[in-house]
C-alpha cells in the first residue's frame, strides 16, 4: 500500500518536509516498505495544486527556489484551499504544517479537525492545536480509529515526545526542565561570544528558526507552548496557556550576559514543569546556570530537557531544537511511525 499524502502548509518546515520525502523515496521503500505519493500541496501564499497520481517534488522544490511559489507547476488542479484539498484529495495523511497560533489555534485546529473527521491520519508541527485542544483533537483521533502525531512540536525532529511516552514508558515523570526553543538559546550563545541581539535575531530567522512572528521565540510563548504540550501529553496534565508564568529575554541586556560569565554562569531561557501531589506547575523564565548543569553546555540551536522520573532520576535528551530539515524530519518519523503502526 502507498500512502496518499497531502500537505497544508509549504514554509520553511513544510519545504524541508518535502525534501526529505524527494531525498530519502528508495531508502524508505527498501527500509521500511513504505511508500507514498504526495497528491497536493496547499498553502495561501505559496499556491497550492492537487494531481492525482502524485506531484514532482523535484519541479516543487525547483519552482519554490525560483519563482517564491507553485503556480506555475506544469500539471494537475490549481487554486484549492486548505479545506477543499483535505475533503477532496483523497488523501490518507495530512501534514499540518501552517504557522502557529497560540490565542485560537487556528486555521490548524480546525485543518487536524476536519482531517480527522474525514478519517484522515495526521502528522502535525503546529504548536498551537496541540497545546490548546490536545484532549479534544486525541479524542477525535481515537473516535474515528486514526493516528495523530505530533513530535515536531517539541525539539524539532529530535524525539522528545517519543522518549517520554514509549521508551519512559512505564517510568513516572515528576519534572520536565529544559531549553525547548532554539532562537532563544541561538541569541545567548551568540550574545556570550559579544554578538549584538538584533543581528543574531535576524540571523536565527534568516537560518529558519525563529517563528514567523519571532515576539513568539523571544517573548517566551513558544516555550510556554511546548511547556504546556509536555506537562499534558508527557505528564498527563490538563493546563491551559494562561496557567503558565511566562518571561521572555527581551531584557536581557549584553551586560547581563557579560556579567554571567564573570561569575561563570550561562543565560538560558528554561522551561519547566512539576508535578506535585497530581497537580502540574508550570513556569518559563530566563535564568542563569551554572557550568555544573548540563543545560549550561547546550548551545546554539540545540535543545535539552531533562526528564525526572522515580525510577531512573533523571534522563536527558539533546538536540538540534529548530531548522528547516531538522523539524521536517519530526514530520518523516511520525509517517513512518504510522506506517509502522497501521501495517500490523
Ligand atoms: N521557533 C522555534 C524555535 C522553532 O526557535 O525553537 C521550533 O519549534
Amino acid at each position: 500500500m502507498s500512502f496518499r499524502i497531502a500537505i497544508i502548509g509549504l514554509g520553511t518546515v513544510g519545504q524541508g518536509f518535502v525534501e526529505l520525502l524527494r531525498e530519502k523515496r528508495t531508502y524508505l521503500k527498501n527500509k521500511y516498505t513504505l511508500e507514498y505519493e504526495v497528491v497536493a500541496i496547499s498553502d495561501p501564499v505559496k499556491g497550492s495544486v492537487y494531481h492525482d497520481e502524485g506531484l514532482d517534488l523535484l519541479e516543487i522544490l525547483s519552482l519554490v527556489k525560483k519563482d517564491g511559489n507553485i503556480n506555475g507547476y506544469s500539471s494537475g488542479n490549481k487554486g484549492w484551499d486548505s479545506l477543499k484539498t483535505i475533503k477532496e484529495t483523497g488523501a490518507d495523511i495530512i501534514a499540518e504544517i501552517t504557522p502557529t497560533n497560540l490565542d485560537t489555534g487556528d486555521p490548524g485546529t480546525t485543518f487536524i479537525r476536519t482531517a480527522l473527521q474525514e478519517g484522515k491520519h495526521v502528522i502535525t508541527t503546529n504548536k498551537g492545536p496541540i497545546a490548546l485542544h490536545y484532549r479534544e483533537l486525541n479524542k477525535l483521533a481515537t473516535e474515528n480509529n486514526k493516528i495523530l502525531k505530533f513530535e515536531g512540536t517539541v525539539l524539532s525532529g529530535t524525539p522528545a515526545l517519543n522518549l517520554s511516552l514509549s521508551t519512559l514508558a512505564g517510568a513516572d515523570i515528576t519534572e520536565i526542565r529544559g531549553i525547548v526553543n532554539g532562537t532563544t538559546n541561538y541569541i545567548f550563545t551568540k550574545m556570550d561570544e559579544g554578538r549584538n541581539y538584533a543581528e543574531v535575531l535576524k540571523e536565527a530567522q534568516r537560518l529558519g528558526y525563529a517563528e514567523t512572528k519571532p515576539d513568539a521565540d523571544v517573548e517566551g510563548w513558544d516555550a510556554l507552548a511546548k511547556i504546556v504540550i509536555l506537562s499534558n501529553v508527557v505528564m498527563g496534565a490538563d493546563i491551559k496557556v494562561s496557567d503558565v508564568e511566562r518571561k521572555g529575554i527581551t531584557n536581557i541586556t549584553q551586560s547581563d550576559i557579560q556579567q554571567a560569565k564573570r561569575e561563570n554562569k550561562r543565560y538560558k531561557l528554561i522551561a519547566r514543569a512539576c508535578k506535585k501531589n497530581g497537580k502540574v506547575n508550570a513556569r518559563v523564565s530566563p535564568e542563569k546556570v551554572e557550568e555544573s548543569d548540563i543545560l549550561f553546555h547546550i548551545s546554539g540551536v540545540n535543545n535539552a530537557i531533562v526528564f525526572k522520573t522515580d525510577a531512573l532520576d533523571c534522563v536527558t535528551i539533546s538536540g538540534p531544537g529548530a531548522g528547516r530539515i531538522e523539524t521536517g524530519f519530526s514530520l518523516l518519523n511520525d509517517l513512518i511511525s504510522i506506517h509502522q503502526t497501521t501495517i500490523k
